[in-house]
């Protein structure tokens, strides 16, 4: 008996045991399937159309349909195969709930608590290739071996790849294969569980604890299939330029003239600065959308001394709102109903402020008031602004699973928390006519159009050096782009050594920004030794010539979905040396970073694909592992041979690089595109850049096609540079 009931205006219905399934085709190179009945998406904007022009038929006995480069077996179980270009890529496996350890002893003793979920809903998929994404997960980049949990959590402890949950719950992996790498997003937002290759040696398992299957498939090259899914859920929106500059934080800054000192000692040290953030202690007792007179008189004017010294103040906004009567935000929040409910009463529990309540994000009615405190609030003069506690966090015990979060209850709204509460910040800011600018460390899939993200409280250590390489690629194998993570480290005490090695591996990370917590030593770079400011600043140097690169791949980013930071594997899919490489990253085609990772490290060895050049002395590299110099003095920076990439000027302290472009060029015929607007603002969104594509042949002749032309052009002077004269 076939499965298929119909096909009908390009959907196919299907049966798989008691259930009826639908099938579309969403692109020549994509698919989604899910249980009848399923529509609305939390990451998705808007939902594609399905083609119509599929064709039904049969093959070795079995049904099947074919549009553009797949065809889809349905089999009599209702399971699904799938090839693509004629290749097997894609089989489904029963589905049987995998068995829950029981023994609680090693969580008496303190240890994390056992998975003791009941999994309702699931599916399987045969695997023998390495698996990469699933968002901000610990652990190596394959993730083959290992199993983790969405379920948004915020462990104050440090984090190490035993975990198996943290801040983000993004349902989307690549299985990835030379010829055809496959893209799966699942898109529920219930606790869910992946197992890749675990229990089952030659299978991937994934289920959650409600809701229905709602699964779309990509097929085709790695980036493809990360583009593709990027595309569809949106991937990270263009920030300002400025924020690609460097950040400085610390949990808090307890006033405005201790954050003036900051900006005075970043000047006297000669190291550039773009933003510094107010944590807690800025509120008036924590109280979102409240400055405290005392510590912050005049925030107004004082927030436009500093904007006229290039400084953005990003201050921190958390999701609980202090219960109190007197805090106009808590009594309007009431009297609207725009708090989350348990048993008809407004839901209590604890965090900052003490007594809180919960905005209930899922009502488009409470993001709506949100977004128009946000707008005013950016009206004194804020430039962005820090979601935090956003999983929800609550220090007064979990959140019941039953609490109403706007229509819906926590166990389906609480992965998707932070990701709503980001969407109403993100419109407070088109509210008030302003480029968003918000971080939010909660996410879900999509999250990225609405916020960045960083990976919450890593620890001042090298582990969490080592960690943070492969988990910013997980992000950005997840579509999502501007990312980054405490530098130096939030929790713990950095050394002059750790500082600087940590800043050294972030050279690449889109968000570069120092943060540390309130009971750890002084973190900022002028807060060590001359050598450690020295270092910093060379750094932070090095990175301000990487900003118009940085750029452009954000803006390329938002417009095709291609990554910004990679690991190799994503620039050199048919080299298996880099299948799994862990200490290396990438930023687009033509930059490589091989960071120390280690106390004390003067070698290291770095991994080239092919031949590389390194960006401060010229010399050259053919492909294969070369022993390299890595002293604390040197940032192991590399330009892939045969690459032009648009650079600032050396010496340039402004994220607005000026006047001049200067481009790098390693030999050989190369182009790049390159992305120019105001750098802020929205007039991007109308048009209002210019894009243009540098293309340059064998002897170095460069040709300059402007692809758009919508505004003003501001260079005078854009010369090539050319790197790798002296070779070895
Ligand atoms: C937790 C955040 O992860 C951290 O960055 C922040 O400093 C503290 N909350 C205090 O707001």
């Amino acid at each position: 008996m076939s499965a298929i009931v119909q096909l009908e205006n390009g959907i196919t219905t299907f049966r798989r045991g008691e259930k009826l399934f639908q099938l579309e085709f969403i692109s020549p190179t994509a698919i989604r399937f899910y249980e009848t009945g399923r529509k609305e998406s939390y990451a998705i904007a808007k939902a594609p159309s399905p083609s119509q022009e599929v064709r039904r038929g049969e093959e070795e006995g079995e049904n099947a349909l074919f549009f553009g480069d797949l065809s889809v077996h349905i089999h009599k179980s209702g399971l699904l195969s799938v090839r693509y270009k004629n290749i097997p890529v894609f089989r489904e496996k029963p589905y049987q709930a995998q068995n829950k350890e029981s023994d609680l002893s090693a969580e008496k003793e303190g240890h994390l608590a056992k998975d003791k979920e009941t999994y309702t809903v699931g599916f399987g998929i045969e695997n023998n290739r390495p698996v990469y994404g699933l968002g901000d997960k610990a652990g190596p980049l394959d993730k083959r071996g290992y199993d983790f949990i969405n379920w948004n959590s915020d462990y104050p402890i440090p984090h190490n790849e035993a975990f198996k949950s943290l801040y983000k719950s993004i349902p989307f992996f690549s299985m990835f294969g030379e010829a055809c790498s496959v893209g799966v997003f699942v898109d529920n937002t219930f606790k869910t569980r992946f197992d890749f290759n675990k229990q089952d040696k030659d299978g991937i398992v994934v289920e959650s604890c409600g809701g229905v299957l709602d699964v779309y498939l990509f097929f085709g090259s790695l980036p493809n299939v990360i583009a593709e899914y990027t595309r569809l859920v949106g991937g990270s929106a263009l920030p300002p330029r400025w924020a690609l500059g460097a950040q400085q934080s610390r949990w808090s800054y307890g006033d405005a003239q201790e954050v003036e000192e900051v900006i005075a000692k970043y000047k006297e040290s000669d190291i550039p600065l773009s933003a510094v953030y107010l944590d807690i202690a800025y509120m008036d007792e924590f109280k979102d959308f409240t400055v405290d007179e005392k510590r912050f008189p005049n925030i107004s004017s004082w927030l436009k001394k500093v904007n006229q010294e290039g400084i953005h103040i990003v201050p921190i906004i958390d999701a609980g709102v202090k219960a109190e009567t007197v805090y106009p935000v808590y009594e309007e929040g009431l009297s609207i109903n725009a708090f989350c409910k348990d048993n008809g009463e407004v839901y209590h529990n604890e965090v900052w402020p003490g007594d809180s309540v919960f905005p209930a994000f899922n009502s488009s009615y409470t993001r709506l008031w949100w977004s128009e405190r946000v707008a005013d609030f950016l009206d004194l003069g804020f430039s962005g602004v820090w979601n935090d506690m956003n999983e929800p966090a609550s220090f007064n015990g979990p959140i019941p699973n039953s609490v109403d979060m706007g229509g819906k209850t926590h166990a389906e709204i609480h992965n998707v928390y932070g990701h709503l509460m980001s969407e109403a910040t993100y419109l407070g800011f088109l509210k008030a006519g302003k480029r968003p600018y918000v971080i939010t460390r909660a996410a879900y899939a999509g999250s990225a159009k609405f916020a960045g993200t960083w990976t919450g409280d890593n620890y001042s250590s090298y582990d969490h050096i080592r960690m943070m390489l492969p988990q910013l690629c997980g992000l950005s194998l997840s579509g999502y782009s501007y990312v980054g993570v405490d530098i130096g480290g939030f929790s713990g005490d950095a050394t002059c050594e750790l500082l600087v090695r940590f800043a050294q591996a972030s050279l690449f990370n889109p968000f570069f920004r120092n943060h540390s917590a309130c009971d750890t030593r002084s973190q900022e770079p002028y807060a060590f030794d001359e050598e450690t400011t020295r270092r910093y600043r060379d750094i932070v140097l090095t990175r301000y010539e990487l900003i118009p690169y940085l750029y452009d791949l954000l803006f390329l980013h938002q417009k095709t979905g291609i990554s910004v930071i990679r690991p190799l594997i994503y620039n050199f899919p048919k080299d298996p040396n880099v299948v799994n490489e862990n200490t290396e990253i990438m930023l687009g085609d033509n930059l490589l970073l091989a960071p120390a990772l280690f106390p004390g490290q003067a070698k290291r060895s770095v991994y080239f694909p092919c031949g590389f050049i390194n960006y401060f002395n010229g010399m050259r590299y053919g492909p294969g592992y070369h022993l390299i110099d890595c002293g604390l003095d040197e940032i192991p920076l590399f330009v892939k041979e045969g690459s032009l990439t648009p650079l600032a000027n050396k010496g340039t302290h402004d994220t607005d690089f000026g006047k001049e472009l200067r481009l790098l060029w390693t030999g050989g015929k190369a182009f790049a595109y390159h992305y120019e607007d105001e750098g802020d603002g929205l007039g991007y969104l109308n048009g209002e850049y210019n894009l243009y594509l540098f293309e340059i042949d064998e002897e170095g002749h460069l040709t300059i096609t402007t692809l758009n032309e919508g505004m003003v052009g501001k260079y005078e002077k854009i010369t090539v540079d050319h790197l790798g004269n002296d070779l070895e």
